[in-house]
């Protein structure tokens, strides 16, 4: 009887173990808030994981820029000391110059152009493209469009952006287009921007509504002229190492495909509500909304399509010529 519960009990161990083993914990990286849409998102993807593996894979998200700024974090992710990362695309171009092209000023019509792009043929190829750079493309969050915004000089005009200290992505097309509009450029990580404007190191900085607002980094506080420009469009990434992605079975390997996919409907749609509201808690604490005429914006980077053309191939053509 005694050898009888023992067994019993054996098994029953046997099965309760192996049904939460953990055969793999992944890390992935944000460098927004916690409550932000992308850090959202990362934890919509990883409940997926957890339920579609029956526990074997667990997604530790780490928000706040807790493993690092976004170029830190991505070099992590290629060396697969970090297993994967949400960031903007437009530092991914330091790593993978193709995907740069979605930081070009303009590249995009607006949102429905921007989502027929990177949801279409050419926004696949550069998911897939990045594995020369032992990074795997798995999805893209929206990430709405960036616009200008300073803490004295309130920007009405190109003419406004002379010599002023603005920051920049660390991203080389992005460095360009401040210094075809005249301004100073100043490459900061983002979590250094928000002091940097409230000591005057900086004049400026450009970003959308989320992380302007009280959701984001704040960055309202300290700087109230916001412009309307809408300058650039650069999509969101959630990338996984490459090292980590060849870990993975086949069959493994498409739940993860498929959470960050199924992820990007969480974050569009905390996204699309998050922006309203942004906008209108920024005016409510009292920034100033500029309107501008964009095309004045747009003719003075046209110089960027020239230097950039034949760096990206056919792409700016064919992104273009997306209906
Ligand atoms: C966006 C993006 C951040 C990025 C930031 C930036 O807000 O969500 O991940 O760091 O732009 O301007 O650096």
């Amino acid at each position: 009887m005694k050898q009888i519960r023992i067994a019993a009990f054996a098994l029953v161990f046997a099965l309760a173990s192996s049904a939460f083993a953990q055969d793999l914990v992944l890390r992935a990286a944000d460098n927004q808030p916690e409550d932000y849409p992308t850090v959202q998102g990362l934890m919509f993807m990883a409940d997926y994981i957890e339920n579609a593996t029956d526990g074997r894979i667990v997604m530790e998200v780490f928000p706040g820029g807790q493993l690092g700024d976004e170029r830190s974090t991505i070099e992590q992710v290629q060396l697969g000391v970090i297993d994967v990362v949400r960031t903007s695309t437009s530092p991914v171009g330091e790593f993978y110059e193709p995907i740069g092209v979605f930081s070009l000023p303009y590249i995009f019509r607006g949102e429905t152009h921007m989502w027929k792009v990177v949801n279409g043929a050419i926004g696949r190829e550069l998911l897939d493209g990045l594995q020369e750079s032992d990074l795997v493309g798995l999805a893209y969050y929206d990430s709405g469009s960036r616009n200008f915004y300073t803490t004295d000089v309130p920007i009405r005009s190109v003419a406004d952006l002379e010599g002023l200290r603005i920051r920049t992505q660390q991203s080389q097309v992005v460095l360009d287009m401040m210094e075809a509009l005249g301004a100073e450029p100043v490459p900061l990580a983002f979590a250094e921007v928000y002091s940097s404007l409230q000591t005057g190191v900086i004049d400026g900085a450009e970003n959308n509504f989320p992380s302007y607002g009280p959701s984001g980094v704040r960055h309202y506080e300290v700087a109230p002229y916001f412009t309307l420009d809408g300058h650039a469009r650069v999509p969101e990434i959630v990338m996984i190492s490459k090292s980590t992605w060849d870990m993975l079975s086949a069959e493994d390997q498409a739940i993860v495909r498929e959470a960050a996919l199924a992820s990007t409907t969480v974050q569009a749609a905390l996204w699309d509500d998050l922006s309203g509201e942004s906008r209108a808690a920024v005016v409510e604490a009292g920034s100033e909304i500029i309107n501008v005429d964009p095309s004045e914006f747009q003719a003075a980077m046209t110089p960027l399509y020239e230097k950039y053309g034949p760096a990206f191939g056919d792409l700016v053509d064919r992104i273009l010529a997306v209906e």
